[in-house]
C-alpha cells in the first residue's frame, strides 16, 4: 500500500507459537492483498541461532499449514520471504540492542528515509520491562509519531500489575504509541456489532432495559488446554478468557452510540460500560459465579481425558476451566438487566455468540397462555457460525390458530466468501497506526477491576464453586443454576 511508510517489524519471539500460527499467516495474507507497505523489513528476533535461510523455510512451512492462503508457487513466496531476516537475540543483553540499532540504521539508509518501527512482543510478560527500558536506553523508539507497540495478552496478572505495567511502558512509550491486542476485537462478526447496533435504526430503541429482559454471552471451545497445561494452571478461564474477550464483547453489546468511528469517542464509550459494571464482592462471588473444571469425556465422539490427567497440570490442580457469572451494569440503559457470561474448554461445541432476550409478552391473546409463546431473541454467532438469528413467534398454517417459534436468518458471509483473520485486520491497523480495535490503559485496568475481587475470592478459598464437568457437556449443572434462580436458561445453538 503506498500510504503507509517504509515500515519495520520486529517481532520478538519470532520463533514461538504465535508467530507460527498467527502472525506470519497475517502478514503473508495481507502481502498478498497488496497490503503490505511498498517497502518493508519484518525482523524476527529470537534466542536461537538461526540463518535467515533457515528461518524463511520455516516459515514457508508453517504458512503451508496455518495460513487461510496456501503459497501458490516457491517464487511468490521468494518474493515475500526476502523481506524477513532473523536476528539472534538475547533479550538481556544490550549488545543484542546495539546490535539491532545497527541494523535499523542500516535499513533506514537503505530504504532512503527513516521507516516506521512496530514493536511486535510475542514473548512471556516478565521480559516486558527489560525489553521496553532497553528500547529507551538505545532510543530504539524515539519517535512518537512512527514507532509502535503492540503487546500481547496477559497484560497484567491482577489490577496492580497491570497499573504496573502501564506505568513501565509509559516510561518509553507514549498512550498513543501502545497497542495492546484482543484478537477478539480483530474478528468480523465483533466488529459487525458495532455496524448491526449502529447503522440501522429498527433495534436501537429496543436496546435497553425497558426491552431488553436478559442478554447472554458464550464463549465455548472443544478444545482442551492442548500443550498449555503449565501456563494455563498459573492462569485459568477467568484471567484467560473472562477479563479480555468476555469483556470486550460485553462492551460492544451495552455501549452507548459513539459520536463518531474517531479511535478515542468509541474507547471511552467502551469505559464507560466497563465501570458501570456492578463490582462483586469477594463475599457475593459464591452468588454470583461459577467455576468448572473439565473431567474426561467424549467430544465430537472422541473419548479425551479430564484436566488433571492433562501434561503440566498438577494433579490437585484447582485451576479453572469454565467459568459462568452473572453481572448488573449500573447506568440508566441496562439497570436491573443481567448479563450472564460463560466460557470454557472441551465443552461440547466450539461457539461464540450473543443472546439477546426480549421481554415476554404482557399477555397472551392465545387460549394456551403464556407458556406457549417463546420471547423474541436475537441471536449473533460470532464463530464458528458467522449469523445474525431473529426469532419471533407466527402462526402454523393450518385451520386452527395455533403459533410455532420461526426463525429470520442473515449469514454474514451470504455477501462474500473472502475472510480476513483477526490479526490481519489488527496487525494492518497497527501499521496504520489506527488503535481503535486495541485496548486503551485505563480500559485494561479497569476490567482487571472487574475480576480481581472475584480472584480473591477464589484464592481464599480454593473449592468455592468449583464443579467437576463431562467433557462435551455445556459445563456444571451449578452453571444452569445460576440461571434458573431467574427463570432463564443457557440457549445453544444445538
Ligand atoms: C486465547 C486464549 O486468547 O483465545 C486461548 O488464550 C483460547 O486459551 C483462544 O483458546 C480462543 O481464540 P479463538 O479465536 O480460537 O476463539
Amino acid at each position: 500500500v503506498k500510504n503507509i511508510k517504509p515500515s519495520i517489524i520486529l517481532i520478538f519471539g519470532a520463533t514461538g507459537d504465535l508467530a507460527k500460527r498467527k502472525l506470519f499467516p497475517a502478514f503473508y495474507n495481507l502481502y498478498l492483498d497488496g497490503r503490505m507497505p511498498e517497502k518493508f523489513k519484518i525482523m524476527a528476533l529470537g534466542r536461537a541461532e538461526n540463518s535467515d535461510e533457515k528461518f524463511r523455510a520455516y516459515v514457508a512451512e508453517n504458512l503451508n499449514e496455518f495460513s487461510r492462503n496456501k503459497i501458490p508457487s516457491q517464487e511468490s513466496f521468494e518474493q515475500f520471504a526476502s523481506h524477513i531476516t532473523y536476528l539472534q537475540n538475547n533479550i538481556d543483553e544490550e549488545a543484542s540492542y546495539q546490535n539491532l540499532k545497527v541494523q535499523l540504521d542500516t535499513t533506514d539508509i537503505a530504504f532512503g528515509e527513516r521507516a516506521n518501527r512496530l514493536f511486535y512482543l510475542s514473548i512471556a510478560p516478565s521480559f516486558i520491562s527489560t525489553l521496553s527500558n532497553n528500547i529507551k536506553k538505545l532510543g530504539l523508539a524515539a519517535n512518537p509519531d512512527q514507532d509502535r507497540i503492540i503487546i500481547e495478552k496477559p497484560f497484567g496478572y491482577n489490577k496492580s500489575s497491570a497499573i504496573l505495567l502501564n506505568q513501565l511502558l509509559s516510561q518509553t512509550f507514549r498512550e498513543e504509541q501502545i497497542y495492546r491486542i484482543d484478537h477478539y476485537l480483530g474478528k468480523e462478526t465483533v466488529q459487525n456489532i458495532l455496524a448491526f447496533r449502529f447503522g440501522n435504526s429498527m433495534f436501537e430503541p429496543l436496546w435497553n432495559r425497558n426491552f431488553i429482559d436478559s442478554v447472554q454471552i458464550t464463549v465455548a471451545e472443544e478444545v482442551g488446554v492442548e500443550n498449555r497445561g503449565a501456563f494455563y494452571e498459573d492462569t485459568g478461564a477467568l484471567k484467560d478468557m473472562v477479563q479480555n474477550h468476555i469483556m470486550q464483547i460485553l462492551t460492544m453489546v451495552a455501549m452507548e452510540a459513539p459520536t463518531s468511528l474517531q479511535a478515542d469517542e468509541i474507547r471511552n464509550r467502551k469505559a464507560d460500560v466497563l465501570k458501570a459494571i456492578r463490582r462483586i464482592t469477594p463475599q457475593e462471588a459464591e452468588h454470583y459465579t461459577v467455576r468448572g473444571q473439565y473431567d474426561h469425556g467424549t467430544v465430537k465422539e472422541k473419548p479425551v481425558s479430564g484436566y488433571l490427567q492433562e501434561k503440566g497440570v498438577a494433579e490437585n490442580s484447582t485451576t479453572e476451566t469454565f467459568v459462568a457469572m452473572k453481572f448488573y451494569l449500573d447506568n440508566w440503559r441496562w439497570q436491573g438487566v443481567p448479563f450472564y457470561v460463560r466460557t470454557g474448554k472441551r465443552m461440547q461445541e466450539k461457539q461464540s455468540s450473543i443472546v439477546i432476550s426480549f421481554r415476554p409478552v404482557p399477555h397472551s391473546t392465545f387460549s394456551f397462555g403464556k407458556e406457549g409463546m417463546m420471547p423474541n431473541r436475537l441471536i449473533i454467532n460470532i464463530q464458528p457460525a458467522m449469523d445474525i438469528r431473529l426469532q419471533f413467534m407466527t402462526k402454523k398454517p393450518g385451520l386452527s390458530l395455533s403459533l410455532r417459534p420461526a426463525e429470520m436468518v442473515f449469514d454474514y458471509f451470504s455477501c462474500s466468501t473472502k475472510s480476513p483473520e483477526a490479526y490481519e485486520t489488527l496487525i494492518l491497523d497497527a501499521l496504520l497506526g489506527d488503535p481503535t480495535l486495541f485496548m486503551r490503559s485505563d480500559q485494561v485496568e479497569e476490567a482487571w477491576d472487574v475480576v480481581t475481587t472475584i480472584q480473591e475470592a477464589w484464592e481464599n478459598d480454593k473449592f468455592l464453586n468449583l464443579h467437576k464437568y463431562e467433557a462435551g457437556s455445556w459445563g456444571p449443572e451449578a452453571s444452569d443454576a445460576l440461571l434458573a434462580r431467574q427463570g432463564h436458561t443457557w440457549i445453544s445453538n444445538t
